[in-house]
């Protein structure tokens, strides 16, 4: 009996050792910690349950016979962050480069079932050299078996993916339908065709950091949300990540949204942000000052932050509670819609109404960006991403503006009209179609200056406040700045119990 039970201990330290130290070596001195190391970093201590740890390979092609390592170059179970439980896969680089194989597949699949049933997160730590060649259709199978789960659980239960290593050709498109990507510097790239390809088709030279690096996809292309910079930082920045998210969409059911005490007082004025507007229009504030002085703690988890700066997008707590914010970033192109800004914003919204996140909305938009450029790359239907996700929205909303909101930006930005539930503005908002040299400029054509000039005078009197929209009952109270936490703490107080449902419909046709 004791030598059996030893047995198993055996085997077991073979299964973690994986390729073999030679190759663990080689992992180490790129930067890069193993698949175990990094599960040890993002899971609670001793948390971890693994599962097929024997899981072996049906290969027999090109001597695979002969080379078997248990586990199949992927770690894969349970665990807890913070005492709450996620299912992981942790791809092991070591092992066949991590490819995917038919059996390597079978094990994510198992866990991406198991968290749907039970209605947990599933995080990725990507690090594969793609389909395991040796076994052809085999994978590439194994891998629309991932995908398919990737769409079923898709507004179910939080998907997270870090890429930590190569991810290329089909391989991306698994953590492509996966809600949020962190991607580690200089050691992370995803792409459908490598610099290789690229050469031979395209005759252009590239570097793959430049082609799919961490860099190029948290700012050109918005694949990924955050850049870090090497695997720890990652990984403890999922665990703060996860910290914020609901477990699945029927958290509802057990009480929604994740609290965590704070002893941020709900009522805390901010005199600060009484003087946080600057008296002429078009000078610019930073609007991550007022989210942080608003949100518990200041603690505001920005998702890509380096792309399409001109809006905000995050998550942060308001009396220990989870909240999806979205603002507008005076700071950048003056805080205007254009296509970037509307696809980033639509996705988060998104993602908020799957898994009941109430959203808060600060709004201060000069308009949509005007231009050939925007115009024919399709603004109108990218716009209409924002605009499809706050007016299907069903989770509490709760709207600020501080400043500008005019024309079509107004409505979108979670007015009253797409069933903002409150809507409050500051006192020095201006709620009007457009700026008032404009509007004046086209209803007063040909007019001289000195009458151009009384008559912007006069238009900013009538509109550039927020008291006509507040007359018509479309802003719901003109609020003192500095009350702005306590409003909202207030307002997400009493939404707490909210139900409103859309129309049955099998699913809605949000312009792609
Ligand atoms: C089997 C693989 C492998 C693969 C790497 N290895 N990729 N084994 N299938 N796809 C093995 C290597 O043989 C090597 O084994 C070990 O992993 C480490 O690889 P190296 O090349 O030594 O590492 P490195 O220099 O860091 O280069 C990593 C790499 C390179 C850039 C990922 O290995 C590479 O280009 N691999 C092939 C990538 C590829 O073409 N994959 C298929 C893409 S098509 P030893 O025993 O020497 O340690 C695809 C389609 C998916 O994925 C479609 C889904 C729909």
């Amino acid at each position: 009996m004791s030598s059996t039970i030893a047995m198993l201990e055996t085997k077991r330290a073979a299964a973690r050792l994986g390729g073999g130290e030679k190759r663990i070596a080689a992992q180490h001195a790129k930067g890069k910690l193993t698949a175990r190391e990094r599960l040890d970093v993002l899971l609670d201590e001793d948390s971890f349950e693994e599962l097929d740890m024997f899981v072996e390979h049906n290969c027999v092609d090109f001597g695979m016979e002969t080379q078997i390592v248990p586990g199949d170059g992927v770690v894969t179970g349970s665990g807890t962050i913070n005492g709450r439980l996620v299912f992981v896969f942790s791809q092991d680089f070591t092992v066949f480069g991590g490819s995917l194989s038919e059996r390597h597949a079978a094990k994510i699949c198992k866990i991406m079932d198991m968290a749907l049933k039970v209605g947990a997160p599933v995080i990725g730590l990507n690090d594969s050299g793609g389909a395991r060649i040796q076994e052809g259709v085999a994978s590439l199978g194994g891998y629309a078996e991932v995908f398919q789960r990737n769409v079923l659980a898709s507004g179910v239960v939080p998907q997270l993916s870090l890429i930590m290593g190569p991810c290329a050709g089909g391989a991306v498109y698994s953590p492509a339908m996966t809600d949020f990507i962190f991607m580690v510097k200089d050691s992370s790239y995803m792409f459908v065709t490598g610099p290789d390809v690229v050469k031979t088709v395209t005759n252009e030279v590239v570097t793959q950091e430049a082609l799919g690096g961490a860099v190029t996809h948290t700012t050109k292309t918005s694949v990924a949300d955050v850049a870090f910079e090497n695997d720890v930082e990652a990984l403890l920045a999922a665990r703060d990540f996860i910290d914020f998210l609901p477990l699945s969409n029927r958290a509802k059911e057990s009480g929604g949204v994740p609290e965590r005490p704070t002893a941020d007082p709900w009522d805390r004025a901010e005199a600060g942000l009484d003087t946080l507007i600057p008296a002429s229009a078009s000078q610019p504030y930073d609007m991550h000052e007022l989210i942080a002085k608003v949100v518990d703690e200041g603690d505001f988890f920005e998702v890509q932050p380096a792309h399409a700066a001109n809006i905000l997008c995050g998550f942060a707590r308001i009396e220990g509670r989870t909240i999806g914010i979205v603002a507008n970033q005076p700071m950048v192109l003056a805080g205007v819609l254009d296509i970037n800004s509307s696809k980033k914003a639509a996705r988060f919204v998104r993602f908020c109404d799957a898994f009941e996140i109430p959203i808060v909305t600060f709004v201060d938009v000069p308009g949509f960006l005007p231009g050939t450029a925007q115009e024919h790359n399709g603004i109108i239907k990218h716009g209409a991403k924002l605009l499809f996700a706050y007016a299907e929205a069903t989770v509490p909303k709760i709207t600020v503006i501080t400043r500008k909101a005019y024309g079509g930006a107004y409505d979108v930005m979670a007015s009253k009209h797409l069933r903002g539930d409150l809507n409050y503005a500051w006192p020095t908002a201006e709620i009007a179609v457009m700026g008032a040299k404009g509007a004046v400029e086209i209803i007063f054509r040909g007019k001289t200056p000195e009458e151009i000039a009384e008559r912007t005078a006069e238009y900013e009197a009538r509109f550039a406040n927020p008291f006509v929209a507040a007359s018509k009952g479309f802003i719901d109270e003109v609020i003192q700045p500095h009350s702005t936490r306590r409003r909202i703490a207030l307002g997400l107080r009493k939404l707490r119990g909210k139900s409103l449902e859309n129309p049955w419909k099998k699913h809605d046709n949000i312009p792609l």
